[in-house]
């Protein structure tokens, strides 16, 4: 396939960027996205002109560090992916693809697609450690009963890989949805409670220090999130948060 590809470029946090213009002209539909770019960036090493930065790791949407905006969406086209899932049949020959870095005040640019997601990981210290010993000396499962439905629900909400999608596509770029998704999977088992009022207050606190929205019910994040967390989490938190600030 034939591809033309409009990559936002920025040498760095202080500079202005802008998006650059590059061909490719024998693009592999069975590639991943993330392939094509590596296909990419070889060409320009080539030529000897600066790579295209951007995040990843995994590469098999685990880790939540490709972050890539295609085409207006975070991730792309597709939904419960992530931007590593995504592979090149998903274009047409000729088509125009955008490729921008996640934007949100709190995810400030550090070099042309690669963005400081350090405020997730903020807002996951000041939640604390849970004070039930878990390393060492394990209990038995079947010692602590918890219905299915609730177990369940707990893996969903620990699903979430911290990517940022939703930010990324939220008109207020509000981070409830992934804060949310971190207190549920605690809050809903009996281990999580003992700390449950304190960790809620302080992810809030830190949540809005961070210079994240709020939330205003639109679903974007929801329909853009590649684990597909849902926004019933959001209602947990703030039904926890409600309960936190509740005295005595
Ligand atoms: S809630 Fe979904 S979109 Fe948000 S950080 Fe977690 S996995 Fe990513
Ligand atoms: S590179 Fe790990 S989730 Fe995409």
């Amino acid at each position: 396939m034939k591809l033309t590809l409009k990559i936002w470029r920025q040498k760095n946090p202080d500079q202005k960027g802008k998006l650059v213009d590059y061909n490719l002209n024998d693009v592999n539909p069975d590639d991943s996205f993330l392939e094509m770019l590596d296909t990419l960036n070889y060409e320009l090493i080539v030529k000897g002109e600066n790579p295209v930065a951007f995040d990843h790791d995994c590469r098999e949407g685990i880790c939540g560090m490709c972050s890539l905006f295609i085409n207006g969406r975070p991730h792309g086209p597709d939904r419960g992916i992530a931007t590593c899932q995504l592979h090149m049949r998903r274009f047409k020959d000729g088509d125009t693809v955008y490729i921008e870095p996640f934007r949100a005040r709190a995810f400030p640019v550090i070099k042309d697609l690669v963005v400081d997601r350090s405020a997730f990981d903020r807002i996951q210290q000041a939640g604390g450690y849970i004070s039930v010993n878990t390393s060492g000396n394990p209990q038995d499962a079947n010692t602590v009963p918890i219905e299915k439905t609730v177990a369940d629900a707990a893996f969903d909400s620990a699903t979430c890989i911290g990517c940022g999608a939703c930010v990324a596509a939220c008109k207020n770029a509000s981070a409830m949805l992934f804060v949310s998704a971190k207190i549920s999977q605690l809050a809903l088992l009996p281990q999580g409670e003992v700390e449950a009022k304190s960790r809620v207050a302080n992810m809030v606190k830190q949540m809005d220090e961070e210079g994240f929205g709020n939330c205003t019910n639109t679903g974007a994040c929801e329909i853009e999130c590649p684990k597909e967390i849902s926004l019933e989490n959001i209602a947990r938190m703030n039904r926890e948060y409600l309960k936190a600030g509740v005295k005595g």
